[in-house]
């Protein structure tokens, strides 16, 4: 399956799914990367790895369509088929979502759908949860909404800050991206009914919930 990976900063998720990738047997390539922020650093991981890659600099745009018009023209140009966003930081519109249903992912540091948005760590920590985790899901037009894929629960200590404990879910992150992705990428997850089941699971594969420990 063709990937494009939108980013907006240091990419250490598109990392993972470039190593997983880089699996002769894993059943996705990413054949794209698109930042909309110049001098992301994802963009230097993209150029490592020899991926095609480019800034669509959503400020060079008059309004939120026609940047998305853009980002759709780079995806299909590109041949994508499967959309990973990872830290990308803009919200699309409703017609975007629409044309990529069930055909763009998402990964968000929290357990959803709980702590939807930005500063999830803080509010987490300030909310006083005892687990937070990771989540990879289909995208749907509410933000951080829609059919999970994956997840990964990971202890929230009683000295944490909002940098301790994004670190430790950061490492669960790049566990389950790479996973979600084969799942989807294979067929074995599919969104019916606006859930997603699971079907042909091989004993190699790892369960779609992840307990994550450190
Ligand atoms: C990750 O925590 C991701 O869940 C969130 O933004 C962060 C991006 O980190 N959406 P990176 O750019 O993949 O390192």
């Amino acid at each position: 399956m063709k990937v494009g990976v939108l980013i907006s900063g240091r990419g250490s998720n598109l990392q993972a799914l470039i190593d997983a990738c880089a699996d002769a047997d894993f059943p996705a390539e990413i054949v794209t990367v698109i930042s909309n922020k110049p001098g992301a650093g994802g963009l230097e991981l993209a150029e490592a790895a020899g991926i095609p890659h480019q800034v669509i600099n959503h400020k060079k745009f008059e309004d939120r369509e026609s940047f998305d018009g853009a980002l759709d023209e780079a995806l299909r140009g590109a041949g994508v088929e499967l959309i990973c966003s990872a830290g990308f930081m803009r919200i699309l519109t409703d017609g975007f979502v629409e044309k990529w249903r069930n055909k763009q992912l998402n990964i968000h540091p929290s357990l959803l759908p709980s702590f939807k948005g930005l500063h999830v760590h803080e509010r987490s920590i300030e909310a006083g949860v005892r687990i937070s985790g990771c989540t990879v899901h289909f995208v749907r037009a509410e933000m951080d909404d829609g059919p999970i894929v994956a997840q990964a629960a990971v202890p929230v200590h009683g000295d944490d800050t909002a940098s301790t404990l994004a670190a430790r879910i950061l490492v669960a992150e790049h566990k389950i991206y790479p996973l979600a992705l084969k799942l989807v990428a294979e067929g074995k997850a599919r969104v019916v009914g606006e859930k997603v089941i699971f079907s042909g699971l091989d004993e190699g594969d790892d369960v779609p919930i992840l307990s994550h420990p450190r």
